[in-house]
C-alpha cells in the first residue's frame, strides 16, 4: 500500500468514526476508551467514544465517591483540557442549512480532586451558548440548543476563562426537520437550560425521552403547581403539531390540575445570566384527558405576567394536542394562571411547557480544521 492509499484509508476511517448513526443521531461518550462504543440498554442507542470529534483533551473517570448504581455510564468518563483557550467538537456529515438539536452533558464527581467545579463558557461555532457551572461536585448540568447547520459541520467548544479546566461528559446531535421550532433560523437559535422542558406525569422522577420522543429530547416531571393533582390517560393523544413541535402522545397523556377555579404557578429561569435584555420563549401544550360531559364545560383563560394570551375563550380539545407560546423578556419570576371563565364547571388543566432562552446565531462557518 502505497502512502496516499494509506492516508486516504486513515482519513475514511477517521470520518466513519465521527459520522451520525443510521437514526442521524450523534451520541458521544466523551473520555471513553478510544474507538469503544456501547448500546445503552434503556434507549438501544449506540454510544460512541469522542475519537474522530476532537484531538486535544484527556481522558478521566470521575471520583470514586461519586459513582453510584443509578449514575448512567456516559457520566462516568469525561475529557477535560487542560490546555488552549478554545477547544471544539466538530460534528460532521450534517446538511447545510438543516435543523439540529444539540445537547452537552457535564457531570464533575470531583474527577480532578479539587473538590471545586470549573466555570467555563460554551460556544456553538463563534455564537455564545451558555455558560457551564455547577452548584456543587455531585450536580449534573446539561443543556440543549437547537440551530440551522451553516455548513455540514457544527462545531462546540468550550472555553476557559480562568475557572478552572473545561470538561465535558457527554455530546449528542439529533437531526430535526426543518418545519420544526421556527423560532429558530440562520440568526436565531433556541437555548434549553435548567432542564426547562416538562410534563406533567407522576412525580418520580420520570424522564421521557427516546424512543417516546422520536427526537430525544428530554423531558422531566413538573412538579411545582400548588396543590396540584394529576389526571391522566391511556389513549394516544392525536399529535397535531407533527409539523411544528411534534409533542409525543406519552408527554401529553398527562395533565395537571386543581381542586379550584385556577392554576397559578410562578416561573424561575433561575439563571444568572437572565435580564431584562433576554428574550424567552414559552410553550404550553394542552389536550383534553377526560370524556367531558355535554352539561360540563371545561374553559380557561391563559395569563402570563397579568397578559391573558388566548384571544377567545380556551377549552381543550378532546384527546388532541395544541399549545400557546410566546416570547417575553428575561425577568426573575414569570407568573402563570390558567383561570377559569364564568361558564366554567371544570377546572383548568396543563399538559406540557417548555422554556427557552432565545439567543442571536452567527452563522459564520469556521475552518472544521481550527482546533
Ligand atoms: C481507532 O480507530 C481508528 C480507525 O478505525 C484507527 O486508525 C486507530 O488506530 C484506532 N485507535 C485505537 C487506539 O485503537
Ligand atoms: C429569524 O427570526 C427572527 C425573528 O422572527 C427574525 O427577526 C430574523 O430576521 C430571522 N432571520 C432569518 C435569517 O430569517
Ligand atoms: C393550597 O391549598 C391550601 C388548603 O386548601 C390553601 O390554604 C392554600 O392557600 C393553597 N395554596 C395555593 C398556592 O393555592
Ligand atoms: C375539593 O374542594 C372541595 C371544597 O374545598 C372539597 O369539599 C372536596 O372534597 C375537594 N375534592 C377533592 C377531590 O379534593
Ligand atoms: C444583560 O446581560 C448581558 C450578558 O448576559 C449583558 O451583556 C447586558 O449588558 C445585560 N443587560 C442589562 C440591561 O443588564
Ligand atoms: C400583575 O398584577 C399585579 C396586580 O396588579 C401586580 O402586583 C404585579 O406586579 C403584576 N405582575 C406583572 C409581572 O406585571
Ligand atoms: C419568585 O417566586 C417565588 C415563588 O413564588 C417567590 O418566593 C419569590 O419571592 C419571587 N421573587 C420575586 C422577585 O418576585
Ligand atoms: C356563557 O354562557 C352563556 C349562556 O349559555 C352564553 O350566552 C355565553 O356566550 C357564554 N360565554 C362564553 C364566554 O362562552
Amino acid at each position: 500500500m502505497n502512502l496516499c492509499a494509506a492516508i486516504l484509508l486513515f482519513y475514511m476511517f477517521q470520518l466513519i468514526h465521527g459520522q451520525p448513526d443510521y437514526l442521524g443521531f450523534i451520541s458521544i461518550d466523551c473520555g471513553i476508551q478510544v474507538n469503544s462504543t456501547y448500546q445503552d440498554s434503556i434507549s438501544n442507542m449506540i454510544y460512541v467514544s469522542d475519537y474522530g470529534f476532537i484531538t486535544p483533551g484527556e481522558n478521566r473517570g470521575i471520583s470514586s465517591d461519586y459513582v453510584k448504581p443509578s449514575l448512567v455510564k456516559r457520566y462516568l468518563n469525561l475529557r477535560f483540557f487542560p490546555h488552549g483557550a478554545r477547544n471544539c467538537y466538530t460534528l460532521r456529515s450534517l446538511v447545510m442549512g438543516n435543523k439540529y438539536l444539540v445537547r452537552a452533558a457535564f457531570y464533575y464527581g470531583n474527577y480532578d480532586g479539587l473538590g471545586k467545579p470549573p466555570v467555563f463558557d460554551l460556544y456553538m461555532g463563534t455564537s455564545y451558548w451558555h455558560e457551564v457551572s455547577f452548584s456543587d461536585a455531585g450536580a449534573f448540568n446539561w443543556m440543549d440548543i437547537i440551530v440551522v447547520a451553516p455548513d455540514d459541520y457544527l462545531q462546540v467548544c468550550l472555553v476557559n476563562k480562568g475557572m478552572g479546566n473545561p470538561f465535558i461528559s457527554g455530546l449528542d446531535l439529533r437531526p430535526l426537520k426543518n418545519t420544526l421550532y421556527p423560532e429558530v433560523n440562520a440568526t436565531q437559535s433556541l437555548v434549553l437550560v435548567n432542564s426547562n422542558r416538562f410534563h406533567m406525569g407522576p412525580t418520580d422522577g420520570s424522564v421521557i425521552r427516546y424512543p417516546s420522543d422520536s427526537h430525544d429530547r428530554i423531558w422531566t416531571t413538573y412538579n411545582a403547581i400548588p396543590n396540584s393533582t394529576e389526571i391522566s390517560s391511556t389513549s394516544v393523544i392525536q399529535n397535531n403539531l407533527r409539523d411544528v413541535y411534534d409533542v409525543p402522545s406519552s408527554v401529553m397523556q398527562n395533565a395537571a390540575t386543581v381542586n379550584s377555579s385556577r392554576i397559578d404557578f410562578s416561573w424561575s429561569p433561575s439563571d444568572p445570566s437572565v435580564n431584562i435584555s433576554s428574550k424567552y420563549f414559552f410553550i404550553f401544550y394542552f389536550a383534553e384527558l377526560q370524556n367531558v360531559r355535554s352539561n360540563a364545560v371545561r374553559q380557561f383563560d391563559i395569563i402570563i405576567n397579568n397578559k391573558t394570551w388566548n384571544k377567545q375563550p380556551y377549552t381543550p380539545t378532546f384527546q388532541v394536542t395544541d399549545y400557546f407560546s410566546g416570547i417575553l423578556h428575561g425577568m426573575e419570576n414569570y407568573s402563570v394562571s390558567l383561570v377559569a371563565t364564568k361558564n366554567a364547571t371544570l377546572p383548568p388543566i396543563l399538559n406540557a411547557m417548555e422554556m427557552y432562552l432565545v439567543k442571536p446565531i452567527t452563522m459564520v462557518a469556521t475552518d472544521p480544521g481550527d482546533g
